[in-house]
Formats: C-alpha cells, structure tokens, sequence
C-alpha cells in the first residue's frame, strides 16, 4: 500500500433490510487530505466508513486503499492502515481497562510490549486522560469515553483515520484538544460530522452526501462562505 489514496468506484450498498444507504459513490481521496463528510442523518456518512474500514462490503462498486481493493481478503491488511473512531464509542472500549482499550490495537499489530505503553501513554496524555488508564470505561463520563476511544485509534498510528462525530459529547477544552490534535496528523482524515464549525477547523474539502449519492464535493471554505449553498445543501 504505497500511496494511501481512498478511492470509492461508483460504490452502493444496500442493508438486509433493503434500504438503500448508498447509491452509486465515486471519490478520491489524497493521501494527506482532510475531507469533511457532511448530510443530513442516514445521507450515508457511517456507511460510507464502514466500508472503508472493511466492516462491509459494497454491494456493487469498488472501495480500493492505495491500490489494495477492500474485500474480506484484504480486511486484516486494510484495518492496519485504516483506523475508525465509531460513531458510538461504547463500540470501543471492551476491555477491563481504558489502558488496556488504547493498548489493544498496537498489541494487536504484535508490537513490542515496550513499543505499545509508549504509544497508549502518549495517545492516553494526547486526549487528556493521562491518569485515567487504570480506569474501567464506565468509570468515565460521556466525553472522557469519546476521548478514550479517539486515543485507541490514535495509538495505531494508521495511514487514514476516520472519525464518525468525534465531537459529540466533549466539552470546550476537549473539543478544542482534539482541533490540535488532528490538525497536527500528518496523514489523512476523513471526518463526519454536523459540526461544520469543527469540520471548517480542520478539513479543506467538504463531501455533502444526500440520500446516499455525492451531492457536493468543493473546498470547504466556498461552502462555509456561501450562505445560499449551505441552505440548499440543507447544512
Ligand atoms: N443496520 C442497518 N440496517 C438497515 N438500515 C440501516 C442500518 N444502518 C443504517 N441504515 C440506514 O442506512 C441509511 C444510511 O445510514 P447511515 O448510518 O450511514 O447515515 P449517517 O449519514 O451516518 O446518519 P447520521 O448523521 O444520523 O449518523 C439510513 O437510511 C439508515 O436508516
Ligand atoms: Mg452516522
């Protein structure tokens, strides 16, 4: 996986139950780039990233990441490089402990155990919860679970991170926190959010998914600044 570009291949996906969530997506995105997924509730967004963090597969269509095609072939290999902050971080946190969450993805990658404290303290301290490894997750408030699930992503260090509402539940601090933290990472970000002042904080494009198709896909700034557009976009 030399160039870590997401590229999304007229992709559709229909659940058991029928329904459409996605209907023919075509994107690429940059290594590097931070793109901001906006919608109305159930445009697709969480769809969108399950599929590229292999949790389902396109019904018809292609979801490729560098030039590796996302199949139940290549999962193991794609959730390496790509890490998924769930919408619900009670998706998570499973272990006794929130140190033991953090530390569960670079054990998973067979890390050296001196490589993994090093990378859970240092995304435990990122988020703010530093002294709080010892603690079972539903010892924490809302926010500090969302933090604690944003560190057991950051701990794998992957290639394309992708955030489902991270902001949802923090307080100011936290929120401006994670601004830094994620306008620090070097490496791709793609973020859903209804949060446009945060999405604006830290993206320079924008997607606008509607009833699971592209409805818009422009720099976030002209979106932003055009009150017209932001209306019909229904942002
Ligand atoms: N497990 C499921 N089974 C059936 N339909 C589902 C399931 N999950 C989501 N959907 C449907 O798929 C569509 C897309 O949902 P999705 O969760 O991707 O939207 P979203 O853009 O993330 O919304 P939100 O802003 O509310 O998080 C919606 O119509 C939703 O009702
Ligand atoms: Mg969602």
């Amino acid at each position: 996986m030399s160039h870590h570009f997401v590229r999304y291949t007229d992709v559709h996906y229909r659940y058991n139950d029928g329904t459409e969530a996605l209907r023919g997506v075509s994107l690429e995105i940059k290594h590097g780039e931070r793109v901001a997924l906006l919608g109305l509730n159930g445009s697709g967004k969480s769809t969108l990233m399950l599929l590229t963090d292999a949790l389902f597969y396109p019904t018809s269509g292609e979801v490729n990441v560098g030039d590796v095609p996302v199949t139940e072939k290549t999962a193991s290999m794609i959730r390496r490089s790509v890490g998924f902050v769930f919408q619900d971080p009670e998706d998570m946190l499973f272990m006794p402990t929130i140190y033991d969450d953090v530390a569960f993805g670079p054990r998973n990658m067979q890390l050296p155990e001196e490589e993994v404290m090093r990378r859970a303290e240092n995304a435990l301290t990122l988020v703010g919860l530093k002294n709080m490894g010892e603690k079972a997750s539903y010892q924490l408030s809302g926010g500090q679970r969302r933090s604690a699930a944003i560190a057991s992503v950051l701990s794998m260090e992957p290639d394309i991170l992708l955030l489902d509402e991270p902001s949802a539940n923090l307080d100011g601090k936290a929120r401006k926190n994670l601004i830094e933290i994620l306008n620090k990472y070097e490496h791709t970000i793609i973020l859903a959010t209804h949060d446009l002042d945060l999405a604006a904080k830290i993206c320079h494009r924008a997607v606008v998914l509607e009833e699971g198709r592209v409805k818009l896909d422009s720099p976030i700034e002209s979106l932003i600044s055009n009150s017209e557009l932001l209306k019909e976009m229904s942002l």
